[in-house]
């Protein structure tokens, strides 16, 4: 007989032993799954990390909705690339720093950011001019490589001028460090990007696409099943599942996980071990976009 669960990764066969809570415990934490494009654009970014310093570094503008899975990639890689304590030096090294824009373009919140992340003492208040002095000077101390900021789109929501003096002062933070800089935004974020030719020129975008149907989506509905602890194999691959999952979810990664979560709880506390269309029917699943509909009229 076949083994009754070579439907699961390691992880998750041991995972099957635990109490009907743990398991289900288990199912609603985080989990990192390595699609194809995941692992590309990590490859892409450890390339920009050993690229040789020079007055022009490479940069990176990864695109995609909210939910499309942006911030989990950029995490993924800051935690392969830990700060360490430097022996021989003074400081921690830290060789990959990750902020979130500030909610405008604003270049004295920007570092406050970053001086935070970092975990440095400082005045909010000191004038950008001072903060600026002192940033890169900290940076260059824990031998920063590479600096990603999330959410960019963020600086969209005040005056292009302002807008344009913000990316301006992303470029000179990339010069005067010498480092790659990746950006994690919308769509619209690349627009304001693309509207400065020099930006324009360096930033190579990234997309993280809506899912399709297809070969790579069949790939992570496989890793999603074989991630569930789930006693049954659910078969997500199966033409007729596999876009039923894709139009619930909307193509949206963050969704998909969401939907599948929820279905392998259901699955765990009813019995039937398996994510089937059944499951799917009894969930209370409100489509993405009719649950924006249903927020719109909230308000
Ligand atoms: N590689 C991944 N493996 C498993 N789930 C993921 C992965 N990337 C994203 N997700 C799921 O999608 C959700 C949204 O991802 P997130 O990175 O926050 O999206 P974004 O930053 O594009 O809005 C996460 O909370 C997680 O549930
Ligand atoms: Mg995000």
């Amino acid at each position: 007989m076949a083994d009754a669960t070579s439907h699961l990764n390691e992880t998750a066969q041991v995972a099957l032993q635990l109490s009907e809570e743990d398991r289900i415990e288990r199912i609603r934490s985080s989990r990192w799954i390595g699609y194809s494009r995941a692992k590309k654009t990590l490859s892409q970014l450890e390339d920009m990390l050993t690229h040789p310093k020079t007055h022009r570094m490479p940069s990176l503008l990864i695109v995609g909705d909210t939910n499309a899975g942006k911030t989990m990639l950029a995490n993924r890689f800051v935690q392969s690339h830990p700060a360490w304590d430097n022996p021989d030096g003074d400081a921690a090294v830290v060789p990959v720093v990750m902020v979130q824009a500030p909610p405008g373009p604003d270049e004295s919140r920007l570092y406050n950011g970053i001086l935070e992340t970092l975990f440095v003492p400082h005045q909010p208040r000191d004038s950008v001019a001072k903060k600026q002095v002192q940033v890169l000077r900290i940076l260059k101390h824990v031998g920063l490589r590479m600096l990603i900021i999330d959410e960019i789109h963020n600086i969209l929501s005040g005056p292009v001028s302002k807008q344009r003096q913000f990316l301006n002062v992303l470029k000179y933070l990339s010069n005067d460090l010498q480092i790659p800089l990746v950006g994690l935004g919308t769509k619209e974020a690349l627009r304001a990007i693309q509207a400065d030719p020099q930006l324009a020129s360096r930033f190579t975008p990234v997309a993280l696409p809506p899912w399709r149907i297809g070969r790579e989506f069949l790939m992570l509905l496989a890793s999603f099943e074989q991630a569930l602890p789930l006693r049954r194999p659910s078969k997500l691959i199966e033409e007729r599942m596999a876009r039923k999952l894709l139009a619930m979810s909307e193509g949206s990664l963050g969704e998909l996980s969401a939907l599948l979560t929820a279905g392998a709880i259901y699955a765990v506390r009813s019995g039937s071990e398996k994510i089937n269309h059944k499951v799917l029917a009894a969930l209370d699943w409100v489509s993405p976009s009719e649950r924006r509909l249903q927020a719109e009229r909230l308000v």
